[in-house]
């Protein structure tokens, strides 16, 4: 009998050793082990993370006091290195625009910082508008966004007044068109180009090839056609166009030639309609380092390189130059943020790893599951020097592939009650977050000079229970 799991179907006696859930990843070479256990890894731990008294800081703050006083699983955000990033993002695209895209990580603390920062926010629901608006965000730094905007999300976006609205169908325009008209409003709108370009990234995540969901194709006429159907609407204002290309994207070619690709229809618009659009919006997906080894991104290198595609394109065309937009999500939140846990069961399954279970998982960071995502951990609590153990960090559902990180070696003296912490959680998990099983959802606490204060409180029984008959 084999001892490994193997894709259902016709072939299930011929076993092999391959991904077990759909959206892993094909078998991976086994990780590297790492050479020191207990090190941080700069470009993959907050910007504040060290070690003192062998356990690990952010902020100034030991996690074993977090745990003490919060709990565990528990998000810790490090303030400090979300906001410079913010910063970092502002001076590179000093001459543009740069929009926090909410889906990564929204609650009402984070709108705050954004804001303070002079970000703006790209938001894609009128949840995520009404967090925002929440806090006094101003409308006119939003942009609103969905391939299917209800009426009654484009009628708050609309009456809130919100910057910009990125028009995704044929039926939004006339939506839009019939809004303004009843409010005597004339919004600003981009349309979302689906420019062609093939992202290497997660299928799941990848969002610029026609066969998917989002935006008016390039290739097909359909954005052509957007725009000539918005400029008839006099009650719209058209200001530009929009492309989004994926996420966790690190090759920065693909960026490029979806600039080029708008660049260029902002020409065509201008030779077909004597229009001249002045914005252009490239979207987010820059990917952030998960494990060693993964690339990083310089956000300097990338606002240069697409400023310099814009230009390049619009002057040779006589085109004045358009308002560069950025909408980061992950590269902003995903590595000010660690998730901490309690080690429970640990399972030795003689011959092949160590199964380490926590008091969390695919609920609080279903991203392994949905992507075969990958992340780093280490024991938090206490240096060790003994020998690697090859694991596999699990959560508690009721579920095989619930699993935090797939494949990483901890030490060998694992043992319950020691901390876990799993580093670049900032994004994409506590939104994705659910109640599987009943979970509730962990606190969100942000560490900043040594202090920590709850941003997102734990949700308890009750919460669990509200809305039920
Ligand atoms: N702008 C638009 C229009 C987007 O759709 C997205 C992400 C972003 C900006 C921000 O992308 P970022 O810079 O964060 O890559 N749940 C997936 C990621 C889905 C991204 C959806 N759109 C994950 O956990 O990897």
């Amino acid at each position: 009998m084999s001892r490994f799991a193997h894709p259902a179907g016709d072939l299930h006696a011929a076993s092999t050793i391959v991904a077990v859930t759909a959206g892993l990843p094909e078998e991976r070479p086994q990780q590297h082990v790492p050479a020191d256990l207990n090190a941080l890894e700069p470009a993959i731990w907050p910007r504040t993370s060290g070690r003192a008294d062998g356990a690990v800081t952010i902020g100034g703050i030991d996690v074993r006091d977090l745990a003490k006083e919060f709990g565990t699983p528990l998000y810790v955000v490090d303030e400090e290195d979300f906001r410079s990033r913010c910063r970092e993002y502002r001076s590179a695209f000093h001459d543009g625009e740069v929009h926090y895209a909410a889906k990564a990580f929204l609650c009402r603390e984070i709108a705050r910082w954004i804001d303070q920062e002079g970000l703006g926010l790209d938001v894609c629901s009128a949840g995520e508008l009404a967090v925002a608006l929440s806090v006094g965000f101003p409308p006119e730094r939003i942009t609103m966004h969905g391939n299917n905007k209800s009426l009654a999300e484009l009628d708050r976006a609309v009456l809130a007044g919100v910057g910009h609205i990125v028009v995704d169908s044929f039926e939004e325009i006339a939506r839009l068109g019939f809004l303004a008209d009843q409010h005597g409003v004339r919004p600003k709108v981009m349309i979302r180009v689906t420019v062609g370009v093939e992202a290497h990234t997660h299928e799941f995540i990848a969002t610029a090839h026609d066969d998917q969901k989002f935006g008016l194709s390039l290739s097909s006429g359909a954005a052509a056609e957007a725009v000539r159907r918005i400029l008839a609407l006099p009650q719209l204002e058209l200001v530009g166009l929009h492309s989004h290309i994926g996420s966790q994207i690190t090759d920065t070619g693909g960026f490029e030639v979806a600039a080029r690709r708008l660049a260029r229809l902002l020409v065509e618009i201008k030779e077909e309609h004597d229009v001249v659009l002045p914005e252009l919006d490239l979207g987010g997906g820059y990917g952030i380092p998960y494990v060693v080894g993964d690339e990083s991104l310089d956000v300097k290198v990338i606002a240069d390189g697409l400023r310099e595609i814009v230009t390049k394109v619009c002057e040779s065309a006589g085109l004045p130059v358009p308002r560069l937009t950025v909408e980061p999500g992950r590269s902003i939140a995903g590595v000010s943020g660690v998730t901490l846990y309690e080690a429970g069961t640990v399972k030795d399954v003689e011959g092949l790893r160590t199964y380490v279970s926590v008091d969390g998982g695919m609920s609080d960071n279903i991203r392994t599951a949905l992507y075969g995502a990958d992340y780093t951990a280490v024991l938090a609590s206490r240096v060790s020097q003994a020998a690697p153990m090859l694991s596999r960090l699990v959560g508690k559902h009721c579920e095989s592939g619930d699993m935090v990180v797939r494949d990483l070696y901890l030490p060998g003296d694992l043992a319950p009650g020691d901390l876990i912490a799993v580093a670049g959680t900032g994004a994409y998990c506590r939104s994705l977050a659910n109640n599987y099983n009943y979970l509730p959802k962990p606190a969100v606490v942000a560490v900043s000079n040594g202090q920590a204060r709850v941003i997102i409180r734990r949700e308890t029984e009750d919460d669990l229970l509200r809305g039920q008959l």
